[in-house]
C-alpha cells in the first residue's frame, strides 16, 4: 500500500481518498508508528499529511529520519513537507510570512516530476506559518509562491518529494496530477487498483476467511449491507443467507428492490421476514424520538435474532455450521476507531447490535478496507441495481422518525406517497447527486387551513428538508431550484388528498439536525 501518516490534521483520510482515485491502494497510519512497524506493511510509498501549524509548536509531532532513509518514495505535504525538509538538514524558518488560503505558486515544468505537463503558473491552497528558507542538500526547488520562496523540493535520486501546500484539496487546481506524478511517476507505482481488481482480491480474501462455513447477512437496503452481501454472495455463493426484516417503515418501492431487484441481480438467498405488524404495534402511540429509536432497535434484534436462530437450525450443519456475519463496516469507521486490526466489535448501530450470547458469530467484513464513493463502484461492478448503489442515506429506523407524532399505518402510507413524489421529482430534475439526503417529515399532529375546489380543507403540512453534505456531521440546505419545489408542492398537494400545505426547512447544521427527530 501507499500509507498516508496522519499528523494529526484532517487532511489523512482526504489524501487517502485521492491516492485512491489514482488508482492506487492507500491506508491511513497514526504518525507514532514506530518506523520498523511502517516499513513492515512494505509501502509502495509514504505521504507524510499536514498537521499542526508550526515543527516548533510544543509536542508537534517527530519525523524519525529513518523514514527517509529506507529507499522507499517519500511525498511531504504542509506540515510533512516541513517536517521532512528539516529532518532532510534543510532550514525551516519563522519567518512571520503566513500564507492562509489561495495563492499561485509559480513552477518548474521542465525539470520537475511533480509538475510535468502543468501549467507553470497553478492556484494552490496554503494553509501554514513557518516557511522552508533553505532546501535540503540534493533538492531541487520547483516552486516557489510570494511568500514562500522554497514551496516545492524534489530529489529523484532519493525518490523524496514535498510541496509546502495542500495538493489534497480541491482549490488546488492542479492538485491530483501533482499527486499522480509522485505515485506513478516519482513512485514508479502502477495505477491498478481499479474495482474489479478489488473485486478479484476481496472475493479472494473472502473466501480464505470463511472457508466452507456458512454466512449469515442483515440486509437493509441501504447500500453498504447490499453491497456486502453481494460481494459475498460472489465469493462463496449458497453459502450465504440474507435476512431481510421488513419493519414496514421503508420508503415506496425499497422492500420490493431487496425481495425483487437485488435477489435477481445477485442470486442471494434471501429470508424476507414481514415484521411490519409487529412493528405498528409496538409504535402505536409512541410520540417521543428516542423511544420510537429504541423501540424499533429492540424489535429489529427480536426479529433477527430469531431468523437467525432458524438459519442456524436450517442452513447449518456440524460440518458447515453457521459462523460468519456480515458487516458493512467502512473505512473511515475502521480509521476513526483506531485501525484497530484486531478483533472488531460489533458497531452498536441498531441493526445488529447486541445479539445474545448463543449466537456467536465471527464478522465479514469485506468493506472494511474502502470508502464509500469505491463501495458504490464495487457495487456496480458486481451488478447491484442503480437504485440501491445510488441510494441516499436513510436511517435504520426509516419513516419512523419521519412522522412527527404518532406512528401508524395510515400516517405511513400518506409520507410514503408524499416521499415518493419528491424524491420522482429530484430525480428527473437531475439533482440526485447534489442533494445528500432529502427526508421529507409528515406534521402528523398540526392541522392547517386550506381552500380544494370550492371546499375548504382542513389537512397536514410536510416539511422538504432537502441538504448538501459531505459527511451527515455539518450540512447546509440544499438550494434546489424554485421550479423544481414548485412542482414538488403542486404534485403532493394535489396527488396526496390529506396534505395540503409543502414547507421547505431552510435550516443548516448546526443548529438544526439533518433529519426533525
Ligand atoms: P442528524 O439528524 O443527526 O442525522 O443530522 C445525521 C445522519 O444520520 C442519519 N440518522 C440516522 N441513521 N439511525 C441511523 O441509522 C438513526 O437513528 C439515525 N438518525 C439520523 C440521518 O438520516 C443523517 O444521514
Amino acid at each position: 500500500p501507499v500509507l498516508v501518516v496522519d499528523y494529526g490534521a484532517q487532511y489523512a483520510q482526504l489524501i487517502a481518498r485521492r491516492v485512491r482515485e489514482a488508482q492506487v491502494y492507500s491506508e491511513v497510519v497514526p504518525h507514532s508508528m514506530p518506523v520498523a512497524d511502517l516499513l513492515a506493511k512494505r509501502p509502495a510509498a509514504i505521504i507524510l499529511s499536514g498537521g499542526p501549524s508550526s515543527v516548533y509548536a510544543d509536542g508537534a509531532p517527530a519525523l524519525d529520519p529513518a523514514l527517509l532513509e529506507a529507499g522507499v518514495p517519500v511525498f511531504g505535504m504542509c506540515y510533512g513537507f516541513q517536517a521532512m525538509s528539516r529532518a532532510l538538514g534543510g532550514t525551516v524558518a519563522r519567518t512571520g510570512a503566513r500564507e492562509y488560503g489561495k495563492t499561485t505558486a509559480s513552477v518548474d515544468t521542465a525539470d520537475s516530476t511533480l509538475f510535468a505537463g502543468q501549467p507553470m503558473s497553478q492556484v494552490v491552497w496554503m494553509s501554514h506559518g513557518d516557511s522552508v528558507t533553505e532546501a535540503p542538500a540534493g533538492a531541487r526547488v520547483t516552486a516557489t509562491t510570494a511568500g514562500t520562496p522554497v514551496a516545492a523540493i524534489e530529489d529523484d535520486e532519493r525518490r523524496l518529494y514535498g510541496v509546502q501546500w495542500h495538493p489534497e484539496v480541491l482549490h488546488s487546481e492542479q492538485g491530483q496530477r501533482v499527486l499522480e506524478n509522485f505515485l506513478w511517476k516519482g513512485a514508479g507505482i502502477a495505477p491498478d487498483w481499479t474495482p474489479s481488481n478489488v473485486v478479484d482480491d476481496l472475493v479472494t480474501s473472502i473466501r480464505e476467511q470463511v472457508g466452507e462455513d456458512r454466512v449469515l447477512c442483515a440486509l437493509s437496503g441501504g447500500v453498504d449491507s447490499s453491497v456486502a452481501a453481494a460481494l459475498v454472495q460472489k465469493a462463496v455463493g449458497d453459502q450465504l443467507t440474507c435476512v431481510f426484516v421488513d419493519h414496514g417503515l421503508l420508503r415506496e418501492g425499497e422492500a420490493e428492490q431487496v425481495e425483487q431487484d437485488f435477489v435477481d441481480a445477485t442470486g442471494v438467498d434471501l429470508v424476507v421476514v414481514d415484521a411490519r405488524e409487529r412493528f405498528l404495534d409496538a409504535l402505536a402511540g409512541v410520540t417521543d424520538p428516542e423511544t420510537k429509536r429504541k423501540i424499533i432497535g429492540e424489535q429489529f434484534i427480536r426479529v433477527f435474532e430469531q431468523a437467525a436462530r432458524d438459519i442456524v437450525h436450517d442452513r447449518g450443519d456440524e460440518h458447515h455450521p453457521v459462523k460468519w456475519l456480515v458487516q458493512g463496516t467502512l473505512y473511515p469507521d475502521v480509521v476513526e476507531s483506531g485501525g484497530g486490526e484486531g478483533a472488531a466489535n460489533i458497531k452498536s448501530h441498531h441493526n445488529v447490535g447486541g445479539l445474545p450470547d448463543d449466537l456467536q458469530f465471527q464478522l465479514v467484513e469485506p468493506l472494511r478496507t474502502l470508502f464509500k464513493d469505491e463501495v458504490r463502484q464495487v457495487g456496480l461492478e458486481l451488478g447491484v441495481p442503480e437504485v440501491i448503489v445510488w441510494r441516499q442515506p436513510f436511517p435504520g429506523p426509516g419513516l419512523g422518525i419521519r412522522i412527527i407524532g404518532a406512528v401508524d399505518a395510515e400516517r405511513l402510507a400518506i409520507l410514503r406517497r408524499a416521499d415518493a413524489i419528491a424524491r420522482e421529482e429530484l430525480t428527473r430534475a437531475g439533482l440526485d447527486r447534489d442533494i445528500w439526503q432529502c427526508p421529507v417529515v409528515l406534521l402528523a399532529d398540526v392541522r392547517s387551513v386550506g381552500v380544494q375546489g370550492d371546499g375548504r380543507t382542513y389537512g397536514h403540512p410536510v416539511v422538504l428538508r432537502p441538504v448538501a453534505s459531505e459527511d451527515a456531521m455539518t450540512a447546509d440546505w440544499a438550494r434546489v431550484p424554485y421550479e423544481v419545489l414548485a412542482t414538488i408542492s403542486t404534485r403532493i398537494t394535489n396527488e396526496v388528498e390529506e396534505v395540503n400545505r409543502v414547507v421547505l426547512d431552510v435550516t443548516s447544521k448546526p443548529p438544526g439536525t439533518i433529519e426533525w427527530e
